[in-house]
C-alpha cells in the first residue's frame, strides 16, 4: 500500500503511542522509521562520545541539544530508504529543531506532508509510561496494564527478554512530561499554522492506524 502523504512527523507527549502507532503503520505501509529516541539509545549502548553525553541528559528526562539531534536526523534522511517516505518519531521537539529540519529537507528537495499529533491525557500517559515494557531483541513495545505479552517478560514476536526503560520511573516520566509542555507543545500551533497538523485522540491503536491511512491516502 502507498500513501499520497508519506513524509510524516509523529508528535506527542512521552507515552502518547508514537512508537506503537509507528510499528502498526509500518506493518502496512513501507516507510523509513526514524526514532530519535532509538537512535540515541543505540549511541548510549555503544558508549560512543555522543552516547555518553546524551545518556546523562536522557536519564534526567531533559532534551539532548538541538544541533546534535538535528545532525543525526539530517544524516539519516539522506539515506536511500527515506525516498519512499518516512516517519520522524519524536523529532522535532523544539521550534529550533523544526527549523533545522526544514533546512535539511530543503537541501534534499523534500518536505513534510503531514504532522500526526497523538493527543492523550496526562493521567493515561503516566499510567502507560510506568507500565511499559520494551523488547531487547526487536522494536516491540508492550504494557503491563494495556498490552501485556502472552508470556510474562518474553517478547511475543522474537522471544527475547522484555525490560523497563530507565527513564520510565514515575519521577522521570513526570519530568519528561513537563519538558514536553515547555519545549515541544509550541510545535502543535507551529504545524497547525503551517496547515500540516492532523490530530488523533486516544483510542484503540489499530483503529487509529486505519483512520490515519485513510486520511493520508
Ligand atoms: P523517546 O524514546 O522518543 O521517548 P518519548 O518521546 O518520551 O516517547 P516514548 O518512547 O516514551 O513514548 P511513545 O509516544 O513512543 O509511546 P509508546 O508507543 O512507547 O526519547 C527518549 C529521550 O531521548 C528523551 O527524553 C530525550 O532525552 C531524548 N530525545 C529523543 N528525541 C529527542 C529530540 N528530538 N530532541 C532532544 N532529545 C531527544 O507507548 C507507551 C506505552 O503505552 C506502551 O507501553 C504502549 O504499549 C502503550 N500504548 C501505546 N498506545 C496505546 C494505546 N492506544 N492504548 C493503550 N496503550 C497504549
Amino acid at each position: 500500500m502507498s500513501l499520497t502523504k508519506k513524509n510524516l512527523i509523529f508528535l506527542g507527549a512521552p507515552g502518547a503511542g508514537k512508537g506503537t502507532i509507528s510499528n502498526l503503520l509500518l506493518a502496512k505501509v513501507k516507510l523509513a522509521h526514524i526514532s530519535t529516541g532509538d537512535l540515541l539509545r543505540a549511541e548510549v549502548a555503544a558508549k560512543s562520545e555522543l552516547g555518553l553525553a546524551a545518556g546523562k541528559i536522557m536519564a534526567s528526562g531533559g532534551l539532548v541539544p538541538d544541533e546534535i539531534v538535528a545532525k543525526m536526523v539530517r544524516a539519516r534522511l539522506a539515506k536511500d530508504d527515506c525516498r519512499e517516505g518516512f516517519i520522524l518519531d519524536g523529532f522535532p521537539r523544539t521550534i529550533q529543531q523544526a527549523e533545522l529540519l526544514d533546512a535539511a529537507l530543503k537541501e534534499i528537495h523534500s518536505q513534510i506532508d503531514a504532522v500526526i499529533y497523538l493527543h492523550v491525557d496526562d493521567e493515561t500517559l503516566l499510567q502507560r509510561l510506568t507500565a511499559r515494557l520494551n523488547c531487547r531483541g526487536c522494536d516491540a513495545i508492550y504494557n503491563k496494564l494495556f498490552m501485556p505479552p502472552k508470556v510474562e517478560g518474553v517478547c511475543d514476536k522474537c522471544g527475547s527478554a522484555l525490560y523497563q526503560r530507565s527513564d520510565d520511573s514515575l519521577e522521570t516520566a513526570k519530568q519528561r512530561l513537563s519538558v514536553f509542555y515547555k519545549q515541544t507543545e509550541p510545535l502543535i500551533e507551529f504545524y497547525r499554522k503551517a496547515g500540516l497538523l492532523m490530530t488523533f485522540e486516544k483510542g484503540d491503536p489499530n483503529a487509529i492506524v486505519d483512520q490515519m491511512i485513510s486520511d493520508l491516502k
